[in-house]
């Protein structure tokens, strides 16, 4: 049974890591299964190895040189003369610090608490009901999953996913769990007309017309995940997520008032606070490699907490699953010879298997596609 187990693995000679993965994701009732089952210390194959957190010890510390607070844009008055502010707020966030929250975003209260009550109903459904979802087949639109790297990753997260492909092909609700179906279709609907103003004001943030990203299919897909992050037992001993930066164009991410997630700024570890009604918005790593590293994909990471459990909901602009045969590299129209191409070009699909098969192992996938190491 899953849980049984409640030692850190205790014998090195006969711990069998690859069984022991296998026996958890066998299980198909993910970390809240395991929470459930009320473990004590966490299963051996969650820790982080001691190099892992010693090197946290480094980067961290109450002696704080740079309190960087992460910028807050307004998207309230675009229509009404605020537009180039905004622009401009978004160049140097982007360029800065590569994360930024919006506020007037245009998506009501409602439909943030609404979805990530949806979510939370789907992961508190009956494990049996919950099994039914249970995958990691690369293929499958709308899937419950554990550790998308259960088997790369050098430890297990604490954390389980509801991974829901929305677009470009629209997505028949009924793939939807009932529980979350509505408010998944029409935060689905809202996040999607949020990043396509959000598209244009990047586009405008590096001087080209306001449709040029959304002309190269920037905002053309999109995938839900409705993270779930159970209260841990020992949250000093592994991670909610570790760190990494996104696979996508975008992520707008919408998390609740637990906190937890951190970003990797000047060598330390920055706290993006939860703020009511608020979006977080950050660079992936495909809009860094198109824009030449101007805007900047960032590693960040959700610490995993005695309190929980913890939502979230990310919304990745990528076109994950689609078949599109479009190159994307450095934009031809932001180089120059003092500015040449930092990048070769890829598709989505090498992209996104290169990134899947690395796991979060805490190195960039864009170094892979790098010119210049
Ligand atoms: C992600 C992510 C952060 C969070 O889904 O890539 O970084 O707060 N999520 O869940
Ligand atoms: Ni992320």
């Amino acid at each position: 049974m899953v849980g049984a187990d409640d030692s850190h693995g205790a014998d090195p000679a006969t711990y069998d890591r690859y069984r022991e993965l296998k026996r958890f994701d066998e299980s198909k009732s993910g970390v809240k299964g395991l929470a459930d089952s009320g473990i004590a210390s966490l299963p051996r194959f969650f820790l982080r190895p001691p190099e892992d957190i010693a090197a946290d010890r480094h980067c961290s510390g109450p002696a704080a040189p740079t309190r960087l607070e992460i910028p807050v844009i307004d998207l309230g008055s675009l229509a009404a003369g605020g537009r180039p502010a905004a622009v401009a707020r978004v160049l140097e966030a982007g360029r800065e610090v590569g994360f930024f929250q919006v506020v007037n975003h245009g998506i009501p209260e409602s439909v943030l608490e609404g979805v990530l009550a949806a979510a939370r109903a789907f992961h508190e459904l009956p494990a049996e009901v919950k099994v039914g979802y249970y995958s990691r087949e690369m293929g499958r639109k709308v899937k419950f999953t554990s550790n998308f790297d259960l088997y790369e990753s050098k430890h297990a997260n604490w954390r389980d996913t509801l991974f829901c492909v929305m677009g470009p092909e629209p997505l028949d609700p009924l793939e939807l769990p009932l529980v979350c179906r509505d408010m998944m279709m029409e935060y689905s609907r809202q996040v999607k007309a949020l990043g396509t103003t959000l598209f244009e004001l990047l586009s405008e943030a590096l001087g080209l017309k306001p449709d040029h990203l959304l002309k190269m299919d920037c905002a053309k897909g999109h995938a839900l995940l409705g993270h779930y992050y159970p209260a841990c037992p020992e949250p000093d001993l592994t991670m909610g997520t570790t760190k990494h930066s996104d696979p996508d164009f975008l992520t707008i991410l919408l998390q609740d008032h637990i906190g937890g997630l951190q970003i990797y700024y000047r060598d330390q570890w920055v706290d993006v606070p939860p703020v009511a009604g608020a979006l977080v918005v950050n660079i992936g790593d495909l809009l860094q490699l198109m824009s030449n590293d101007i805007f900047k994909s960032v590693w960040h990471r959700v610490l995993a907490n005695h309190v929980g459990p913890r939502l979230s909901m990310a919304c990745f602009f990528t076109l994950h699953l689609y078949p599109t045969t479009r190159m994307y590299g450095p934009i031809k129209e932001i180089l120059s010879e003092d500015r040449p191409a930092l990048y070769r070009e890829t598709s989505l699909r090498e992209f996104v298997t290169y990134y899947d098969s690395k796991g979060l192992d805490g190195t960039s996938a864009l170094t892979h596609f790098r010119l210049v190491k």
